[in-house]
Order: structure tokens, then sequence, then C-alpha cells
């Protein structure tokens, strides 16, 4: 499997939300974005970015709460966060592998916490803390 890895480091959110928004811009439908990084990395701020970079004009907010949040785009954006999940069960009952269709973009908060129902081709996207406001992106593509 080859694989593509590239490293960004950001400053403030706003660069992060820029990322989001490059990446976004760039999606077609069909790409599934596993997000992981500690509380307050930065993993909704990208995920505004993206949304943006999709034509989506709708206030992103957290769907820690919810387990997906939905928005019209480009192409259609379901946001999950998997933090207060307890089991892969609960995915399941909401029908969750009906959302990683061709013409959707699905973006997943800790998505380590259930990496059994992640796809083997999901962009893997790590936002580490560094010095201050720094932060260490890693987008990683599974081709
Ligand atoms: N370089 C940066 N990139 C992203 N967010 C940053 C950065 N520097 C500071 N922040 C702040 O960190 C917080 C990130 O919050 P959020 O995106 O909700 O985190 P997460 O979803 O990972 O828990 C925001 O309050 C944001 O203003
Ligand atoms: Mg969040």
């Amino acid at each position: 499997m080859e694989k593509d890895i590239q490293t960004i480091i950001t400053t403030n959110e706003q660069e992060t939300r820029q990322v989001g928004e490059q990446l976004g811009s760039s999606f077609a439908g069909g790409e599934v974005i596993a997000l992981n990084g500690d509380l307050g990395a930065g993993k909704t701020v990208l995920t505004k970015g993206i949304a943006l970079g999709m034509g989506i004009d709708a206030h992103i907010l957290s769907p820690t709460f919810n387990i997906v949040r939905e928005y019209h785009g480009r192409k259609m954006l379901y946001h999950f966060d998997f933090y207060r999940l307890t089991e892969a069960e609960e995915l399941y009952e909401i029908g969750f592998s009906e959302y990683l269709r061709e013409d959707a973009v699905v973006v997943i908060e800790w998505a380590q916490l259930f990496p059994e129902v992640l796809p083997q081709n999901c962009i893997c996207i790590d936002i580490v803390y560094g010095e201050g406001d720094t932060r260490k992106i890693t987008i990683q593509r599974n081709a």
C-alpha cells in the first residue's frame, strides 16, 4: 500500500482553518477523514475549514452530543464525533456505513476510538500540540 504523508505546522487557529479549507476544496466526494488529536487540538477548527472549502457557510458546531451533524455543500458533509461513544454498536444503530457514500464527505473527530469502523482508504489527520499555539498537522493518505 502506497502512503503519502504530509506535515504542516500552524501557529494559530486561522492557519489550521486554512489547511482544512484547502483540503475541503479538493474533495470530490467519497473521502473519509479520520481526525485524531487531544481535546482542544483543533479538530473542529480544521473541520470548519473543510466545510468552508466545500462551499458550506453554515456554522459548524461540535457534534459531540449528537454523534453526527449534516451539512449541504458541493457535496454532503457528515461530521461525526466518536468522543462520547462507548461501543461501536451505537454506530451500527445509527447506520454508520450508510454515511460512507461516494457522493459525500465524512469527517470523524476522535476516529481512533473505533478504528474498526474506518474504511481502509481513509485520510488520517493527526493534530499534535506544539509550543505556544502551534500545532503539528500530519496528513496521511492511504492509496
Ligand atoms: N494553531 C491552532 N490551530 C487550531 N486551533 C488553535 C490553534 N492555536 C490555538 N487554537 C485554539 O485551540 C482550540 C481548538 O479547539 P477545537 O477545534 O474545538 O479542538 P478539538 O475539536 O480538537 O477538541 C480553539 O480554541 C482554537 O482557538
Ligand atoms: Mg471538536
